[in-house]
């Protein structure tokens, strides 16, 4: 899938649909063959809380503390966290044998983090810079949203 073609059809569904977040995590995890789980987590008072998601399987991750693992880190630092090798990031959370590489991107409103984007592959290294900037535009398109 090509990003930009992406970028415009994700607008596209932001602005009709009636389950917006459902809808874009769909979409995602649909189009881009490297993203195999994608999920979307809310800010809650002290942990992050599973939104929508779509994957071969539920995760038991369903709250994250702020400051745990590599999405809590996201949360607490307002950074985009890419590891291309899970298992050789001590702060990573297990959640599917399948999984060896992630990236968490947060959602931010007015500065604020409300929320982060979690997207797991089955392929090493599979988080190149343009899906950095792309899945960060996605996320600046869903921060009215949530
Ligand atoms: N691996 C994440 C936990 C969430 S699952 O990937 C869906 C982490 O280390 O925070």
């Amino acid at each position: 899938m090509d990003y930009d073609q992406g970028e415009q059809q994700l607008k596209n569904i932001i602005q009709k649909s009636s389950n917006i977040l459902q809808d874009v995590v769909d979409y995602l995890c649909d189009k881009f063959d490297c993203y195999n789980w994608v999920g979307i987590y809310i800010i809650g008072d002290k942990d992050l809380v599973l939104g929508p998601w779509k994957g071969p399987n539920a995760t038991e991750h369903t709250r994250i503390p702020i400051g745990k693992g590599v999405c809590g880190s996201a949360a607490a630092t307002g950074k985009t966290e890419v590891v291309d090798d899970v298992h050789s990031d001590s702060r990573y959370l297990a959640c599917f044998v399948t999984t060896k590489s992630e990236i968490v991107v947060p959602i931010k409103k007015q500065g604020k983090i409300i929320g982060e984007i979690d997207i797991d592959s089955d392929k090493r290294n599979a988080f190149t810079n343009e899906d950095k900037i792309f899945l960060e535009k996605v996320a600046d398109m869903l921060s009215e949203h949530i």
